[in-house]
């Protein structure tokens, strides 16, 4: 299993994030903070570093502790953001959570989709994993649909679950199985137009207040 290599579907390719990626990242991260502000994971205990270069060596120690797995999401070969695996459980829950952002420049083409699809893939059939989770705020409309697109299957309201530009929000989370996705993958379900249109559809008893 090379993760360095990127692995693709049209434009948009994954790779595991080096630590030259650091500049173009930080920039990123710096030229898009009213983007990404808002879903932005923060800390209870006050403001948390933006320093890539530090940011990336966590992640990849965290990658070799087996305990996360820190892609780059690129179009065209031009890194766009950043799609993290983290909370890798092993033994009989065999489960890991997915967090991902693009720059604004680059939203709406299809990259985030595509990225979970692959990346969800290759934890089910490299890593082995059984299920994999997104959770997402109730508010972030355009990070819902990632989750719809790709047949999330939704399993309830979270309260108060993370900690998200400075204080504890609401989450829906959602997974997925590798049995429920069968042999065809997240990627070819998704290609084919075959992922369940309904399967992350929010029940009106945990719908925000209009
Ligand atoms: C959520 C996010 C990762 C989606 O990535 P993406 O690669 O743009 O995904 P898609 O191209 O499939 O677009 C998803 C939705 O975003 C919305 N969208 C598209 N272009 C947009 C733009 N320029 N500005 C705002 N929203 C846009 C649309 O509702 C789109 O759904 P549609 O394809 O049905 O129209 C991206 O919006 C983002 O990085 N947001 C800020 C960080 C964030 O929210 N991270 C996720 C935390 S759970």
């Amino acid at each position: 299993m090379d993760l360095t290599e990127p692995r693709r579907h049209g434009s948009v390719s994954i790779r595991l994030v080096r630590q030259r990626d650091a500049r173009v990242l930080q920039h990123e991260l710096l030229t898009n903070r009213g983007w990404l502000r808002p879903w932005e994971a923060t800390s209870p205990d006050g403001p948390v570093s933006l320093d890539m270069r530090l940011g990336i060596r966590r992640l990849l120690q965290q990658y070799r502790d087996g305990s996360g797995v820190p892609f780059v999401m690129e179009w065209e070969g031009r890194v766009t953001g950043q799609l993290n695996v983290w909370g890798i459980a092993r033994g009989s829950l065999a489960s890991a959570t997915i967090g991902y952002w693009v720059s604004e420049r680059f939203a709406g083409r299809g990259i985030t989709p595509t990225s979970v699809a692959l990346a969800t893939d290759i934890c089910f059939t490299e890593l082995r994993l059984h299920r994999m989770e997104i959770c997402i705020r109730p508010e972030n409309r355009a990070s819902l649909r990632v989750v719809e697109k790709l047949g999330f299957r939704y399993e309830g309201l979270r309260r108060r679950y993370i900690h998200i530009d400075g204080d504890w929000r609401d989450h829906y989370a959602f997974a997925l199985t590798r049995d429920e996705v069968g042999a065809e993958g997240v990627l070819g379900r998704f290609a084919a137009g075959r992922a369940p249109r309904d399967a992350a559809t929010i029940p009106p008893a945990d719908r925000l207040p209009a």
